[in-house]
């Protein structure tokens, strides 16, 4: 196991220093199919989040966020992003209980899960994509080369 995570973690930080080979463009374009039937309507046709997106709703709620350099999903692992679209997300600040984000998990095969996320970083800088790769270390995606 410990000698899997090492393996992987070299994955990452030779990825790092070749953008081209991290943001695979076989990916990003079957993700930007997935995203524009699946997400545009709610977080943007190009990830710009929906109006007023950092202002609650009536319910106390916020909208959905932008996905480009405004947001703050580069912040997110691999792992973690992964984890928010297949299961849905709710912002604990939130006050309902209800998921504000959809899961997809029953929608999407998991490989448009990792495409469309991999599209969402063709929208950051190189710093958030650097910052989003080590944050991934350890953390990527689930069942990456299956
Ligand atoms: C029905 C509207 C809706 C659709 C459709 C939708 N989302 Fe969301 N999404 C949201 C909302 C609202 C949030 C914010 C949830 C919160 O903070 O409580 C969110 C949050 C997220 C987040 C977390 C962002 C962050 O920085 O915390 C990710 C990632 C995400 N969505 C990806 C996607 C992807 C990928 C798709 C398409 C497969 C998608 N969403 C489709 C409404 C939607």
């Amino acid at each position: 196991m410990g000698a899997m995570i090492a393996a992987t973690s070299q994955i990452v930080i030779a990825n790092a220093n070749d953008k081209s080979q991290s943001i695979n463009s076989g990916r990003v374009k079957s993700g930007r199919a997935v995203y524009e039937q699946y997400c545009a309507s709610c977080h943007g046709a190009n990830a710009e989040g929906a109006p007023n997106w950092q202002e609650r709703d009536a319910h106390g709620e916020l909208p959905a966020p932008p996905h480009n350099a405004e947001g703050h999903t580069w912040r997110h692992s691999d792992a973690d992003l992964y984890e928010m679209v297949n299961k849905g997300w709710r912002d604990p600040f939130n006050r309902t209980k209800q998921l504000t984000m959809p899961a997809f998990g029953g929608v999407l095969s998991p490989e448009q899960i990792r495409a469309v996320i991999t599209y969402l970083k063709t929208f950051w800088t190189p710093e958030q994509t650097q910052f989003q790769l080590e944050e991934s270390q350890g953390h990527s995606f689930p069942s990456e080369g299956q």
